[in-house]
């Protein structure tokens, strides 16, 4: 991760298991570099963690207040309930749009270099100011307004008691708080992982999965225990731009954040147009894109079974209560 926040974040832990195995993987050699999902994110050293900021930005993530409508949440589009995701080629916002590109999940996002397909928001704080004011998302017509909702809700003591100053409820604290709650969001202990761990076993099928990934290059740029070296690949497919809407460079035409493959087997469809509806169809692309390979059916359906062991625990979310003014109706027409 070569990002400037570097010095200041918490070093991930980086599980040194790949090859230290015990149990049922004596026989089978994991290849280099995979590994356990790390335990710790990195957390910016202007934002630190608490349960009082956690339990704030679980709020504001299911909280509608965001949007113009008062109809839209996070939780909208990256449904916990369906790993982050809302399995739709493009997501429904405001007004019944649809944008242009594919809703990626908020799991593990913590661990992403840069957030959007194309990168263009360096960290999670950065991120969650995006949305609120989407005119195709959540399409609240200012800060200010999205602000002034949080004070009518009631927000004002929930934010006092986190950020502490005076004035404490603003539209970059709100990011704080949402920050902090998506770095809970992670998904450990997939089968990949115990079976790391010398803890369980993976099929036949997804052992010769995680071979072929490896020994034709998929994991040059899926690499490490996130399967994905969080760096940029071009991808030469469909007709969006990438990281050149961003920088304006030729050279980042179709130039897009390499994806991890932790939970990929749960948030179809795939790529960033939500092109290919099959978790199938998305590997043969990739290996006729980027490897210029044609793999056989039974090649892609062994990748899709490793892939599918790395679907982790779903982190338990319950449902926040709201803050919510006693007695009388919120005024949010416009
Ligand atoms: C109307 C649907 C919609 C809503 C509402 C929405 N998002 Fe998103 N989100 C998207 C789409 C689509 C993208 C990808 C956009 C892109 O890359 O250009 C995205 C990208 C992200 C990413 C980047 C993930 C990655 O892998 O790069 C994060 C994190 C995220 N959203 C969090 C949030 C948060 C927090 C909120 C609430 C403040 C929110 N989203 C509201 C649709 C939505
Ligand atoms: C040169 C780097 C590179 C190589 C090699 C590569 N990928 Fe990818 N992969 C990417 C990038 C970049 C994306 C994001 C594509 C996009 O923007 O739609 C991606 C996306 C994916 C996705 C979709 C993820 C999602 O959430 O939509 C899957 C599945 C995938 N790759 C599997 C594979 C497999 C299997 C191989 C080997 C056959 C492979 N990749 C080889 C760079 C690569």
């Amino acid at each position: 991760m070569k990002h400037k926040m570097k010095s200041l974040l918490i070093v991930i832990a980086m599980l040194a298991s790949s090859h230290a195995l015990a149990g049922n993987t004596t026989n089978t050699t994991i290849p280099e570099g995979m590994g356990v999902l790390p335990t710790e994110v990195p957390v910016p050293a202007n934002n630190p963690m608490s349960a009082a900021k956690v339990e704030l930005g679980k709020k504001l993530y299911f909280e509608p207040a965001l949007s113009k409508s008062g109809q839209f949440s996070c939780n909208s589009c990256h449904n916990l309930g369906t790993w982050g995701v809302d399995n739709q080629k493009f997501s429904i916002g405001h007004q019944w749009q649809r944008g242009g590109r594919n809703a990626p999940t908020v799991l593990n996002a913590a661990f992403w270099s840069k957030q959007f397909w194309d990168g263009r928001a360096p960290l999670l704080e950065d991120q969650a100011k995006g949305p609120p004011l989407n005119p195709v998302e959540m399409a609240a017509g200012s800060e200010a307004m999205v602000v002034s909702r949080l004070k009518e809700a009631g927000y004002t003591p929930f934010f006092s008691a986190v950020f502490g100053e005076k004035n404490a409820l603003s539209y970059n604290n709100m990011a704080m708080a949402i920050a902090a709650f998506e770095r809970t969001l992670l998904t450990p202990n997939a089968a990949f992982d115990k079976f790391v761990r010398g803890e369980g076993d993976i099929s036949a099928a997804a052992k010769r999965g995680m071979k072929k990934a490896a020994d034709i290059g998929c994991t040059s740029c899926h690499a490490g225990p996130l399967f994905t070296n969080n760096q940029f690949a071009n991808f030469a497919y469909g007709t969006d731009e990438g990281l050149k809407s961003v920088t304006k460079k030729d050279a980042d035409d179709h130039v897009f954040r390499v994806q991890s493959w932790r939970n990929v087997a749960m948030t179809a469809p795939y790529f960033h147009d939500g092109s290919a509806a099959t978790l199938a169809d998305a590997v043969r692309s990739m290996a006729r894109v980027q490897l210029d390979t044609t793999l056989s059916n039974a090649d892609v359906s062994d990748i899709v079974a490793f892939l599918e062991t790395l679907t982790g625990d779903a982190p338990q979310v319950s449902f926040p209560i709201l803050p919510r003014p006693t007695g009388h109706a919120l005024d949010w027409r416009d």
